[in-house]
């Protein structure tokens, strides 16, 4: 496997001295779609735009394709295409002037072949005279991916991509992003969604407090801290839980009827058949059971909770 970009002990402090980013380290592989969750103000914007050269940084190293940030800029950073969070477009220019520009500004040779491509696989090209301040929000956010990847980057970063769009264009972008990474194309991308990070992307890491605090595999990631969620459904409601089964923390519904039992998958012994057992004891009846897998988003959650509690006590 190919690490296309390397980062290592990353350090930046804006000038009010915040420090944004905390010694970070970060390898991308190549071919990958990595997904950046965080916080608001976890250093996720901080650390795109130090990649793509936009801002200065402390300490550390960064090198794309092995080239130096710094020593080599210009060759690191014409393979990189960035959409970053804030939507801004000449609102005057058609797409496919504007897109056409971007590629001119890399100092790329006019390719209007690929160009057209790239509009059909964004599906714009139906919209190539159109002027941007006509289009939708979603369409302007492809806009801003053909003009990210006008110069045929290997890399591309998606700052948010989906933050204030519908459940649809963010699933259009989904599809977006995955035929990109289907041509080869490196992505990396910020969300607060949980849902998306679960949906596209093949590794997944955590940042918080501009450190970064978790990398992981998705499907690792899930499996391994997946804890999973037992309903027990009643045949009649109960007053209160039964003493006897204090000791498994269950939950009880408004209705008393339903409760609920989160185990962890990875121990030999999560404890399913004891409470059942306890409860065919009770003589209670059952109506229904069904068993959850928990989300990234439970997953997500704790994490950021236990650095939050790692920081108060360091
Ligand atoms: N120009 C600046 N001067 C001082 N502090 C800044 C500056 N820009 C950002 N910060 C601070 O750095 C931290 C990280 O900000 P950043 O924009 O990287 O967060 P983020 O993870 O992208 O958040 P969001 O999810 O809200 O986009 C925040 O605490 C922010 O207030
Ligand atoms: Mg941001």
């Amino acid at each position: 496997m190919t690490e296309i970009l390397k980062i290592s002990e990353l350090t930046k402090i804006y000038k009010n001295k915040f420090q944004a980013l905390n010694n970070l380290s970060l390898n991308i592989n190549e071919g990958e779609i990595f997904a950046l969750l965080g916080p608001n103000g976890a250093g996720k914007s901080t650390l795109i735009n130090i990649v793509c050269g936009i801002l200065n940084f402390d300490s550390g190293n960064i090198s794309v394709n092995n080239f130096d940030i710094k020593k080599q800029y210009r060759k690191a950073r014409s393979l990189i295409g960035i959409v970053p969070q804030e939507l801004n477009l000449e609102a005057f220019e058609t797409i496919w002037d504007n897109v056409n520009y971007s590629r001119g500004l890399y100092g790329k040779p006019t390719d209007h072949l690929y160009i057209e491509s790239l509009l059909k696989q964004l599906s714009l090209w139906d919209k190539k005279n159109d002027k941007l301040r006509e289009l939708s929000g979603g369409m302007k956010r492809r806009v801003l991916i053909a003009k990210a990847l006008s110069h045929e980057p290997k890399i591309l970063f998606l700052d948010e991509p989906t933050a204030s769009v519908d459940v649809e264009i963010r699933k259009e972008m989904w599809e977006v992003v995955k035929r990109l990474k289907n041509k080869g194309v490196t992505i990396i991308l910020t969300t607060h969604y949980i849902e998306e990070a679960e949906e596209i992307a093949d590794r997944i890491g955590i940042i918080n407090n501009g450190k970064i605090i978790l990398v992981e595999e998705k499907n690792s990631l899930l499996k391994k801290m997946g804890q999973k969620i037992l309903k027990i459904e009643l045949a009649e409601p109960i007053n209160k839980i039964p003493d006897v089964l204090s000791g498994f923390n269950l939950e009880i519904n408004k209705e008393m009827n339903i409760l609920t039992y989160i185990y962890d998958t990875k121990k030999s012994n999560t404890g399913i058949t004891t409470l059942l057992s306890e409860i065919k004891n009770l003589g209670m009846q059952l109506k229904d059971i069904s068993t959850k897998q928990s989300s990234l988003e439970s997953i997500f959650l704790n994490l950021v909770k236990e650095s939050k509690n790692e920081l108060v006590r360091s």
